[in-house]
């Protein structure tokens, strides 16, 4: 898991500077193919359920599962690229914000919110607590920034499969769901909306959309239960997992 979750993370790290103003998200998509073939590693999502990329990249109103394109970025655009990569066996699925050109207003409180939900939601990890307990941390701290909890799709148990049993909910109630058990590993990957959480998926059977159209964000780490709390397998090495973070 640490393999995994590293590799992943720095493959998130080495793309920073291919996400500007005028590049395509096809081609960002070709240079992570590249890296996780250059690791010796194996993409989890090429060829899952008949998708064909190294990631998915979902900017501005896309909630998730964004397919690369040849569409280029515009300036004050948002995005998450989400890569999940198999290492002997095991797997490291990760995601974060990126940001062309400067980020917008209302965009950088969207991200900060979203990444501050991921966090909280981590610290409520250790034996002892629920599931139920990590998805209100998250659920009430977005709303109270009066922003909202996308319902349509969970974090999940991975390990030796991407996608194991539990559905780890973004909201919830304190103590509801399954007992957090020392050596469980899943992810936490919330998905905020400015607007309203409702999502409808494109008649591309992938591509998630804000029903409302409103700005959408995601980060995502895979993580280990602990004896006494948590351990993130996918830290960023170079400290750029948020998008104002790092060189
Ligand atoms: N990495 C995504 C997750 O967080 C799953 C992507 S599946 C794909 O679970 F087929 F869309 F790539
Ligand atoms: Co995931
Ligand atoms: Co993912």
């Amino acid at each position: 898991m640490h393999k995994a979750g590293q590799l992943a993370a720095t493959i998130l790290d080495k793309i920073t500077p291919h996400v500007f103003v005028g590049q395509s998200t096809a081609e960002i998509d070709r240079i992570i193919t590249e890296m996780v073939e250059a690791a010796g590693a194996t993409s989890a999502t090429i060829g899952y359920r008949g998708y064909q990329h190294a990631s998915c990249i979902s900017v501005n109103h896309v909630v998730c599962h964004g397919i690369p394109s040849a569409k280029t970025l515009k300036a004050g655009d948002i995005l998450n690229i989400d890569v999940t990569v198999i290492v002997d066996g095991w797997f490291g699925d990760t995601s974060r914000m990126y940001v062309a050109g400067d980020i917008p207003r209302k965009a950088e409180r969207l991200v900060q919110v979203t990444y501050d939900a991921l966090m909280l939601g981590i610290e409520a990890v250790r034996p002892g607590n629920t599931f139920g307990d990590i998805g209100h941390a998250i659920q009430t701290y977005v709303e109270s920034q009066r922003m909202s909890v996308v319902r349509d799709f969970c974090g999940h148990g991975l390990g030796r499969v991407f996608h194991a049993p539990p559905n780890v909910l973004h909201y919830g109630r304190p103590g509801a769901g399954p007992r957090l058990e020392e050596g469980m590993f899943f992810t936490i990957e919330p998905m905020v909306n400015l607007g309203r959480p409702e999502t409808k998926v494109l008649a591309d059977d992938w591509t998630a959309v804000t029903r409302d159209k409103s700005l959408s964000a995601q980060f995502e780490h895979s993580i280990g239960v602990t004896a006494t709390g948590f351990e993130i397998f996918t830290l960023s090495p170079a400290g750029r997992f948020h998008p104002t973070w790092g060189g």
